[in-house]
């Protein structure tokens, strides 16, 4: 890898770690999975934790959700984010671990919660039909336990496109198994 591509590569994985600790526009991403009618579905989602050794972002949602279910049948997802100080795009393709109530990774996440973020995991289960918009503040955020569970995301690639007038750069990595370094190089965009 030339040191200009791991330049670029470093920045992304420090870029998206930065953004999990908080206000970022980086922090909310775009989570792309695959229905089991084969649709791809999309949505908005809070990037929570970053293990750039591993390649993980982390994600929480409720079990009950439609995503929930398909990552279950079919791991392969595609992460989107937009970074608007550098300009840039990056787009993860890998695959989605999901850990419920009684796993490790969901443990550990529910004890790190907010009292708000919790009562998230209370009441209905997302889509049902409600005659109005539901207050969850006179919930017991406990409750929510059960229905929540960690999206633990591995990238296999990372497809980094930045604009900028007359110098438009895209490059593309590839991860192999285990620590090694990946593999790198610039495509056009
Ligand atoms: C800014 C923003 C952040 C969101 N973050 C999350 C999140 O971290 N986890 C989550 O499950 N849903 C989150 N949502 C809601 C999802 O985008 C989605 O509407 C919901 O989870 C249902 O998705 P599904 O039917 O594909 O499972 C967020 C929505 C917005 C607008």
């Amino acid at each position: 890898m030339t040191d200009s591509l791991k330049d670029i590569h470093a920045a992304s994985w420090s870029a998206l770690s930065t953004a999990a600790q908080g206000d970022n526009p980086l922090r909310i991403l775009t989570l792309a999975t695959v229905t089991p009618e084969g649709w791809p579905e999309a949505r908005s989602i809070v990037l929570r934790r970053v293990e750039e050794r591993e390649r993980l972002l982390e994600f929480h949602t409720d079990v009950r959700s439609g995503k929930w279910h398909e990552v279950g049948l079919d791991g392969r997802a595609t992460v989107l984010g937009w970074d608007p100080d550098r300009r840039t795009q990056l787009r993860l393709s890998g695959r989605i671990y999901p850990a419920g109530p009684g796993r490790e990774a969901a443990a550990r996440a529910w004890e790190g919660l907010s009292k708000w973020s919790k009562l998230t995991y209370t009441g209905p289960a997302p889509a049902t039909p409600l005659k109005e918009p539901r207050a969850t503040n006179g919930d017991e955020p406990e409750e929510g336990r059960e229905q929540f569970g960690v999206l633990l995301f591995q990238a296999l690639s990372l497809d980094w496109c930045q604009l900028e007038r007359g110098n438009n750069r895209r490059a593309y990595f590839e991860y192999e198994e285990g620590d090694v370094a990946p593999t790198a190089t610039w495509i056009a965009t």
